[in-house]
């Protein structure tokens, strides 16, 4: 059987000594897999980066867990900038995350955005505008090579983008050179702390177009994340296999919004689809705990770094008590002093799962 399209060969499995899946192995020995950096690899190719972004894409609702817990964030973030700030950098910030919100209940403050993905800034462009935020422009830009002068920001926000990027400690030690001496970073990171050795996951999507099967493999130790993507042609019958192998898809059990693989969602899947694979790539994550987080941040150059506790698990806590003691009508007007509060009080708290440092 042949792919229609033949890709070059770029990337081992076995890298850092791991042995490669079966997934791995067919992906690797049948569709060779280009290997990209995230935003080429995963975030140009996503019509939207994570579902309906609180603020962004939808008003905030009291009664939802989440919306707490991503307003507090925000409130955690605005919270950090130092006296008398004026500009903001987001790095990363996909659809507009945090630096949309931010940039709306701080309107004193210019809030700037780059992420390499030409797909997100014109989203959050877009975003900017419908919320009609003056004060907020995104540009492209590699977080490892900022296109800033020196001392240009008082705070520097990151959420879950950092460790995306293919250079991490490049991209903190540009955050060095763009912030003013006593300027802040607050940064969330996914913490990896797996509970296994590691897991497999795939998910089925479309983007542009394109049907794309995504296979992720996340390990332990070494702490790596592994995504592949394979996008198939538009014929009637890749568009059958797809709508087919989703029904299987939504019978599975999930795990961060994905579904663990199984055999016949793994190579056999992909075996049915090969004939109408057109493109295919992977991408390497580096992961982080959040000690090995503080650690590169005294590398790099700051001043201080300290490990806090996570900003939205204070919201996300409040808001379930509330709700569990059935009064949060009474609460609901409350909801933007509340998360202000909350937000204000995540920064002095010691804990293990956001990091802020000063420059
Ligand atoms: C997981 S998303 C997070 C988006 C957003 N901050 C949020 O929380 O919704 C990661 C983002 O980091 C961006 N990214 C990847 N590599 C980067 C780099 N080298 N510099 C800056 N941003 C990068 C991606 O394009 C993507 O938009």
């Amino acid at each position: 059987m042949r792919l229609a399209v033949r890709l070059p060969v770029t990337f081992d499995p076995a890298t850092h000594g791991l042995m490669p899946t079966a997934v791995e192995r067919w992906l690797c020995e049948r569709v060779l897999p280009e290997c990209l950096d995230s935003a080429r690899g995963l975030y140009e190719l996503m019509p939207r980066q994570r579902g309906q972004l609180p603020f962004v894409d939808v008003p905030y609702d009291a009664f939802s867990e989440s919306h707490w817990a991503e307003a507090t964030r925000i409130a955690d973030y605005a919270a950090h900038a130092p006296d008398g700030a004026r500009c903001v950098l987001d790095i990363g910030p996909g659809d507009g995350w945090p630096a949309l919100p931010v940039a709306a209940m701080r309107q004193d403050l210019d809030v700037v955005g780059v992420d390499p993905s030409p797909v997100r800034v014109r989203v959050c462009t877009t975003n900017a505008e419908r919320l009609g935020l003056a004060n907020a422009r995104f540009v492209v830009g590699d977080g490892a090579r900022l296109p800033f002068g020196d001392a240009t920001f008082d705070l520097v926000t990151a959420a879950s983008s950092i460790e995306e990027a293919s250079e991490p400690e490049a991209v903190l030690a540009e955050c060095v050179r763009v912030l003013r001496p006593g300027g802040v970073l607050r940064a969330s990171a996914q913490d990896w702390r797996l509970g296994v050795p590691g897991f497999e996951t795939m998910m089925l999507w479309e983007g542009a177009g394109t049907r794309f099967y995504t296979y992720v493999r996340r390990v332990q130790e070494p702490a790596i994340e592994r995504r592949y993507t394979v996008g198939l042609d538009g014929s009637d019958e890749a568009v059958r296999l797809h709508t087919e192998a989703l029904i299987e898809v939504a019978a599975g059990r999930r795990v961060y919004g994905e579904t663990l693989l199984s055999e016949s969602l793994g190579a056999e899947l992909l075996e049915r689809f090969a004939p109408h694979i057109v493109q295919a790539n992977v991408v390497e994550m580096q992961r982080w705990s959040t000690p090995a987080f503080v650690e590169a941040l005294r590398r790099t150059g700051f001043r201080e770094a300290r490990a806090t506790v996570h900003a939205g698990e204070l919201g996300r806590r409040f808001a379930r008590g509330v709700l569990a003691r059935g009064t949060m009508t009474e609460f609901a007007p409350l909801f933007a002093e509340a998360t202000s509060a909350l937000g204000g009080l995540a920064g002095s708290q010691v804990g293990d799962a956001m990091v802020t440092a000063i420059r």
